[in-house]
């Protein structure tokens, strides 16, 4: 046995503080040298193969025949795979069936995966997969989520919840407003793609490595299709580049194909999709259709609302059943409404099927009352943050939410004041009318929304964890649980939380990459839920090895088992002390066991469904951001100035890695509602399957000025350490990003009119917006009165912006590029400032592959808010 260090002097020389401080990512070195191993950097076993997929070109319709002997025959390939070749299930929908892992008769979307093909290597495969030759009956698809509900075909059935009763409160509000409001989709970006690598085992079984959310749902899936028991099937993460939601369900199936075609060879296999498979293969944030009714009084008070979110699910359920709900479950946001209706509903579109994505339909939900606040404000001639205080939940009689579940602790009151003040966005208000009534084309908006995101999974099961600790006989620490890393810091969050418990350094701790053969039957990485389920079940395993350490010492010193402390690095036993080492060294010579697991379930949360009623969070994470913007309202181009957050983390457990996901979680939310456009056209072949057309946000998007802060304060729930989730709250911060340029645009009417502004907010729907804003309320703008607003009377297509035509959405990337760097003042006096050509080309919506375009949404702006008054 190896020697141990000498032990320090009784009363310790070192304090351990694990929890609560800010330490770097386990792993950070490791990332930014390019030394961290990702599934695609293993080490390759000598027989491996590689392997591709071969994609529909049809969106809808069947398939007349297959013919793949070209496949067969070119150079390097050794199998090819079809639903035919499926030994076991060939269905893998992860909670309703509807995903066939190949399509057999059937296509639903353009580029789902028809074979995979296994080859020398990867080059031969990707080149096999081209030469297919498959002959269709092709059929309409079904594109439009707001068509497909009007047929009534959905993915999953409609579901309501209701308090109070809206419509009569709607039939006696004194003021009533509806509008409607589409919400873009979005693609992961996970820098690393999909990708998994199986090993045939000796036994029958499988290894599989892979870049997975859910391993245990892996496992189950591969054992399924293989038609093996899952005791047979071990899968391994250690860990993502990235997952975003769009490895929860989404990256199963490439490691049922990789298994597949292992099965089939007998050799490894490695499947790593690349980036425009990825993007027409695998699912993206729904987008939604959102519509608002909201009765209110003259100081904007909600007294009703009747709220429809409609998601656009694609071709199956998958977990669109619980999105939807989150939508509804959010579409409340931080405000209370006394009498409510919300209805949810799952259109079915011949699309990919759509998945989880940070904030799982949140994000979607709450942008219809964040939306209606700023309506309502407008209407009643108020600054948007006091309409929107005024709504908040507090107050007596004002905590119910729509699904019955009181919102207890409410931080937001507190919340929204401090940042009102540290952001001093009331001086700043004073400044941005100022600089608006005297710069007729930048102006300035700003905006202040809160989030309230509730924590759990809704599906009550998944709300598990495990945990699995070895000490040994030096003293280290060997820890595993059932979360997987993707960036967001959980290893090292849950490391801490086991250093706190045994008292050591953190260094003490090794990680372990996530096994099924370690902890098993483990819930998805997902709902911000990690760090609470995992941390829990460590801290619980963790217990049960201190109190075995702590009986058998007490018992061999004869003092008492109270009298048995873990504090800096060591074990004190009474009134002397053993180093670490050294109790475990004692403990392993009298027989004591000295590995553990541990296990949590979260208490309190029920829910039931079919009343839409119950507790269906644990807790809330609250938060608020403040953010300005500058437009140029005469191209749409705009700019992030500052922005100003102050979110609720309980006690942090980390602060410098809940900042980070407080940073990188409003930027991706950034990117959400302004660059990242997805575009399908007529046939619904996705036109963005890259990043030369699909725009996320750089690092010369982030505001100049960005203040980030924690509200410190303990969660009144007991999670672990009192901290709380925040992987993707954050995110919806960003809606006071577009609520901002909503601002910005609405001061060409003198905060009159409330613009439409469907997202993302690209500046051409900004640049559209202000036309609208500019048509109704004539403003001193360089445009002559009203001209060159009404779009839907000529029929030229925009070129900057036809689907079709990627080219210009380059050059348009080019000036988005520019714009971020510095926001030029126009360089024209008033009156010569547009080029007249641009202004009078319509952006099309007669284009025939675009029917959802922007010139019809422009046209349509019928249900433009005004005050109603
Ligand atoms: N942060 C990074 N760096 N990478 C990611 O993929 N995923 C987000 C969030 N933060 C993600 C991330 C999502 S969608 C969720 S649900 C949570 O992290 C999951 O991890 P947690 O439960 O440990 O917070
Ligand atoms: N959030 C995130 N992922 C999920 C959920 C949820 O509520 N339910 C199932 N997967
Ligand atoms: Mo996150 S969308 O719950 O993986």
């Amino acid at each position: 046995m190896r020697s141990l260090p000498p032990l320090a002097s009784n009363g310790g020389t070192v304090t351990v503080h694990s929890t609560g401080e800010a330490r770097a990512h386990d792993s950070a070195v490791l990332h930014v040298s390019g030394a961290a191993r990702y599934v695609d950097d293993l080490t390759e076993p000598s027989d491996l193969l590689h392997a591709a997929v071969g994609l529909t070109e049809i969106a809808c319709g069947a398939i007349r025949s297959l013919d793949l002997d070209a496949v067969k025959a070119a150079s390097g390939v050794v199998a090819v795979l079809t639903l035919a070749d499926v030994p076991g299930h060939t269905d893998i929908g992860p909670v309703f069936p509807g995903d066939p892992l190949l399509a057999g008769e059937r296509v639903k979307y353009h580029g789902q995966a028809l074979f995979a093909v296994a080859a020398e290597s990867q080059l031969q495969a990707r080149r096999a997969a081209r030469l297919a030759k498959v002959e269709y009956a092709a059929e309409t698809p079904l594109l439009d989520a707001l068509q497909a509900k009007a047929e009534e075909r959905f993915v999953r059935p409609p579901h309501h919840m209701r308090r109070g009763d809206a419509e009569e409160a709607l039939s006696t509000a004194p003021h009533v407003l509806e509008a409607n409001q589409q919400i873009g989709g979005q693609e992961h970006f996970y820098l690393e793609g999909q990708v998994s690598m199986a090993i045939p085992q000796e036994d029958g079984g499988m290894l599989v490595h892979t870049s997975s959310q859910h391993p245990s749902e892996v496992q189950k899936l591969v054992a399924e299709v293989l038609a093996i028991p899952l005791a047979k099937v071990t899968v391994e993460v250690r860990r993502m580049g990235g997952g975003f939601g769009g490895k929860e369900t989404q990256a199963a199936p490439f490691a049922c194909l990789a298994a597949l075609l292992a099965r089939k060879t007998g050799r490894a296999v490695k499947l790593r999709l690349p980036r425009a498979d990825d993007m027409r293969l695998t699912g993206k944030r729904h987008p939604f259709c959102n519509r608002y009714r909201v009765g209110f009084d003259d100081d904007g008070r909600l007294l009703g609302a009747e709220l429809e979110v409609v998601g656009n699910c694609g071709h199956s359920p998958d977990l669109s059943d619980a999105i939807v709900d989150r939508a509804m479950f959010h579409a409340d946001n931080a405000y209370f409404i006394p009498n409510v209706a919300i209805s949810g509903y799952r259109s079915f579109t011949n699309c990919v099927s759509h998945t989880a994505f940070r904030g799982f339909g949140g994000p979607q939900g709450m942008m219809i009352i964040e939306r209606a606040m700023d309506d309502i404000a407008r209407a009643v001639g108020k600054d948007p943050l006091d309409v929107r205080k005024l709504n908040l939940y507090g107050g007596p009689g004002r905590d119910l939410t729509p699904y019955h579940q009181r919102v207890e602790h409410n931080l937001l009151g507190e919340l929204i004041e401090r940042l009102e003040t540290s952001s001093d966005y009331r001086a700043r208000r004073e400044a941005i009318r100022a600089y608006n009534a005297a710069s007729p084309v930048l102006k300035k908006g700003l905006a202040l929304t809160p989030v309230k995101f509730g924590i759990s999974f809704t599906a009550q099961h998944l709300n598990q964890a495990g945990a699995l600790i070895h000490l040994y006989t030096d003293g280290s620490i060997q820890l595993n649980h059932g979360g997987t890393e993707m960036g967001q810091g959980l290893y090292i969050k849950v490391a801490q939380v086991v250093a706190e418990e045994f008292q050591v350094p953190l260094e003490q701790v090794t990680i372990t990459a996530t096994r099924t053969d370690k902890v098993p039957n483990t819930s998805p990485t997902a709902a911000s839920s990690g760090t609470d389920l995992n941390g829990m079940a460590a801290r619980d395993a963790a217990r049960t090895l201190k109190r075995r350490l702590a009986e058998f010492l007490a018992e061999r010193d004869g003092v008492p088992v109270a009298s048995v402390r873990f504090e800096h690095g060591q074990i004190r036993i009474g009134d002397h002390a053993l180093s670490f080492a050294e109790a475990i060294q004692a403990a392993y010579f009298a027989r004591v066991q000295l590995s553990a697991t541990g296990f949590y379930r979260t208490p309190k949360i029920h829910y039931d469904r079919d009343k839409a009623e119950g507790r269906p969070f644990f807790y809330y994470a609250f938060g608020a951001a403040v953010s300005e913007v500058e437009v140029d309202t005469l191209t749409g181009e705009y700019r992030l100035l500052r922005a100003d957050i102050l979110h609720d983390v309980g006690r942090s457990l980390n602060p410098a890695i809940d900042i980070g996901q407080i940073e990188g979680g409003f930027i991706q939310g950034m990117g959400w509602l302004t660059s990242e456009e997805l575009r399908w056209d007529a046939e619904g072949h996705l036109l963005t399957v890259g990043p030369a057309t699909y725009k996320i946000p750089a690092a010369s998007d982030a505001p100049e000025d960005f203040r980030v802060a924690l509200f410190d304060r303990p969660n009144e729930e007991d999670s672990v350490y009192l901290s709380k989730a925040v992987g993707e709250p954050p995110f919806m911060l960003a809606i006071s990003v577009w609520s901002a340029l909503r601002d910005a645009i609405a001061s060409l009417a003198d905060y009159r009119v409330s613009p439409n502004l469907d997202t993302p907010a690209t500046p051409e729907r900004v640049f559209w917006a202000c036309e609208a804003v500019r048509g109704k309320h004539p403003h001193p703008s360089p445009l002559p009165g009203g001209e060159g607003t009404d779009r839907s009377r000529t029929g030229t297509p925009h070129s900057a912006a036809t689907p079709d035509n990627p080219l210009p959405l380059r050059e348009r990337a080019g000036v988005r590029a520019a714009a971020a760097r510095a926001l030029p003042p126009h360089p024209l006096p008033e009156g010569e400032g547009t080029d007249r050509s641009r202004a009078e080309t319509p952006y099309s919506a007669a284009t025939p592959d675009n029917p959802l375009s922007l010139r019809e949404r422009v046209g349509v702006r019928a249900n433009q808010t005004e005050n109603p008054s």
